[in-house]
């Protein structure tokens, strides 16, 4: 059976007990659903180069392109308890290349919410940007080589 957004919310929040953050004490954790139902979990990792830390969306989104998946269709994202917690935007842009249209699902004050990922990431660049420069519809210099 296809989890459901509760489900997803569970899964992260099991996920985000697992996190490794002495630093920030932060604790993230995040849930991935691909469109057959598979469910990929991630908890943010982080290092005392701070800057190699990795957040929670990114860890699940490797961990389920590394298992082969491309697609996804839900991701639900948990911070500590009571923190409204919302993907940054660095994991918005990284989610938006696997699942455009994909839904984020969040605990509000108790309350489960969700958005379209489309709605947090306006005009979003893709690579279907790319795609259009590089056959002819990019900058006038491009063209004209
Ligand atoms: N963090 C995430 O895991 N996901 C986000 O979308 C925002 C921030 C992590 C990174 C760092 O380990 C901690 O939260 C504090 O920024």
């Amino acid at each position: 059976m296809t989890p459901d957004p509760s489900d997803l919310l569970a899964a992260a929040v099991t996920a985000r007990d697992r996190a490794y953050a002495p630093y920030s004490r932060f604790s993230v954790g995040a849930a991935l659903r691909t469109p057959a139902g598979t469910v990929f979990t991630g908890a943010n990792v982080e290092n005392a180069s701070y800057g190699l830390s990795m957040c929670a969306e990114r860890v699940a989104i490797y961990h389920a392109l590394s298992a082969g998946e491309r697609e996804f269709d839900a991701v639900a994202v948990t911070g500590p308890e009571g923190v409204l917690a919302m993907p940054c935007g660095a994991c918005r842009q990284v989610l938006h290349e696997f699942g455009p249209g994909m839904d984020v699902i969040f605990a509000d004050a108790g309350q489960l919410r969700s958005m379209p990922l489309s709605s947090l990431l306006p005009e979003a660049f893709g690579g279907e940007r790319l795609e259009a420069a590089t056959s002819g519809g990019g900058s006038p210099q491009r063209a004209a080589r």
